[in-house]
């Protein structure tokens, strides 16, 4: 299965630090799927036409059933990844933000500062994630089922899963 991982940071995409967020969705993605995988990885900066541009790419050219974004999703002036996730969607799923929002919330009161969500472009699923690796790590799990379900309504394969640990 090809899965694409999309950091959305000014200073990672500068240098000032290493991602250590992209390197994090491919920990939870192998941990989770049973499937052989195939990674595509990116670093943006939070730059909204470079990031439309590529979710395009990735969708439409790379043929990739599952993007997952992370960064960007906050309040700050340069947070515009739900923006350009939205520009490119066919379809919002707005469940996924919601239940990272909801269950984050029991651990971390800042997590509603997250506008994450997710949709449907042609055969794709995209689904943003908060920056922060502990968040991918809570988060992601999560929504490992409903990933797999929407694949078969969209792609028309249901990724294999690994048993829970
Ligand atoms: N969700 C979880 N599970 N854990 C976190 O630490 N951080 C929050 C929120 N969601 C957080 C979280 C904070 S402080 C912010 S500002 C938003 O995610 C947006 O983060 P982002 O701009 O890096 O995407």
């Amino acid at each position: 299965m090809k899965v694409a991982r999309v950091t959305l940071s000014d200073r990672a995409a500068a240098g000032v630090y290493a991602d250590a967020s992209g390197p994090e969705i491919e920990r939870v993605v192998a941990a989770q799927f049973a499937e052989p995988l195939e990674g595509t990885r990116v670093l943006l900066a939070d730059d909204r036409a470079a990031l439309e541009a590529e979710l395009r790419r990735l969708a439409d050219v790379e043929r990739c059933p599952l993007i997952v974004t992370t960064g960007g999703t906050g309040p700050s002036a340069r947070d515009i990844t739900p923006e350009a996730t939205r520009a490119v969607l066919e379809k919002e799923l707005p469940g996924f933000g919601e239940v990272m929002r909801m269950q984050s919330y029991a651990k971390v009161k800042t997590a509603i500062l997250s506008r994450a969500t997710a949709g449907v472009r042609g055969q794709s699923l995209i689904v943003n994630l908060p920056g922060r690796p502990t968040a991918i790590a809570e988060c992601l799990p999560l929504l490992v089922p409903a990933i797999a379900e929407a694949l078969d309504h969209i792609a028309g394969f249901r990724p294999a899963l690994r048993p829970p640990a």
